[in-house]
C-alpha cells in the first residue's frame, strides 16, 4: 500500500485549508459536468477524501462510491450529513476493486499525481477501465506541468505565500518528480509536510488511456468547458471506454 500522506494531522485541517474550493462557483460546475456523464446514475470517485465533490453529487441523485487510502479523511467524510448514502472502499485507487460497474469514474484536484511512478499511473487507468460500463467515462482534473513557469535555471517555485502559510514545489525534471513542501502555523506551532507527486503531461495520459482501452473524448481547461490552449494551467479530460485493453 502506498504511504498515506493524508493522516490525522492533514485530515484535521483539510477542509479549512481548502475552504475556497468548497465555494458553489467551484463545486457546481464540477457536479454539473459529472451528472451529465453519469448515464446510469452511478459514479466512482478515486481519492474521495472528505467528500467535497461526492456529497453534492450524491445530493443530485447520483449513487456515488469512493476509494481512498486515508482512514482519517474518510472519518471526516463520515461525520458529514448525507455521508451514509456514499459507499467507501479503503485502499489504493490504482489497484483496489469495487464489485460494481460505473458510468463515470473521476479523479479531481491533481490526485493522479499522488501516484508517484508511471507504472502506478498506468495501473490506475487499467483499474478504472475495469470499473467502467461500456461507453462509460473517466474524468481527470489535473494541472499542466508548470515547467515553463520555473525561473530560468531553477527547480523550485512558490505556490502559496501568505502570513500563515507557505508552499513550494520542488521539481526533479529527470524523474518527472515533484515534492510539494507545505509550511503553516497551527495554534502557535510551526507545522510542515512534504508530499511527493509525479507530474504528467496530457499526451502521456492519453497514451495510458489508450493502453487501457479508452480514448480521448473531450479536453477542456475548466469544468465549464473553457477551451484548452497552450496557456492553460490545468485540464479537465474525459476518456471513454471504447474497447478491451490490448493484450500485448
Ligand atoms: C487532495 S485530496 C482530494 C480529496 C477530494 N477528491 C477533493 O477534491 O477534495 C487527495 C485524496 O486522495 C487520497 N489518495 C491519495 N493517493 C491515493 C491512492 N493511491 N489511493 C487512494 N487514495 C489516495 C488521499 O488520501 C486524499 O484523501
Amino acid at each position: 500500500m502506498p504511504t498515506d500522506y493524508f493522516g490525522e494531522r492533514v485530515a484535521e485541517h483539510y477542509d479549512e485549508s481548502t475552504a475556497d474550493l468548497y465555494a458553489p462557483e467551484i463545486v457546481d460546475p464540477i457536479v454539473n459536468f459529472l451528472v451529465d456523464l453519469a448515464f446510469d446514475g452511478t459514479a466512482l470517485e478515486l481519492g474521495i477524501g472528505t467528500g467535497r465533490i461526492a456529497l453534492p453529487l450524491a445530493q443530485r441523485g447520483i449513487r456515488v462510491h469512493g476509494i481512498d487510502l486515508s482512514e482519517a479523511m474518510i472519518a471526516k467524510l463520515r461525520a458529514k450529513p448525507g455521508a451514509s448514502d456514499i459507499g467507501v472502499t479503503i485502499g489504493d485507487f490504482a489497484t483496489a476493486t469495487v464489485e460494481k460497474r460505473f458510468s463515470v469514474v473521476y479523479l479531481v484536484f491533481n490526485t493522479i499525481m499522488n501516484l508517484t511512478t508511471q507504472d502506478e499511473q498506468v495501473a490506475c487507468f487499467q483499474n478504472v477501465a475495469a470499473h467502467l460500463e461500456p461507453g462509460g467515462c473517466f474524468v481527470i482534473e489535473v494541472g499542466v506541468p508548470e515547467l515553463q513557469r520555473l525561473p530560468p535555471g531553477e527547480t523550485v517555485r512558490p505556490f502559496t505565500v501568505s502570513a500563515t502559510r507557505l508552499g513550494f514545489d520542488e521539481f526533479d525534471i529527470a524523474t518527472q518528480g515533484l515534492i510539494s513542501h507545505h509550511y503553516w502555523m497551527d495554534e502557535g506551532r510551526f507545522e510542515t509536510v512534504s508530499m511527493p507527486f509525479r507530474y504528467v503531461w496530457p499526451a502521456e495520459l492519453d497514451l495510458m488511456a489508450r493502453l487501457a482501452g479508452m480514448s480521448l473524448r473531450e479536453r477542456w481547461s475548466g469544468w465549464k468547458r473553457e477551451p484548452f490552449t497552450s496557456d492553460s494551467r490545468q485540464h479537465v479530460s474525459v476518456w471513454e471506454k471504447t474497447a478491451s485493453p490490448p493484450t500485448c
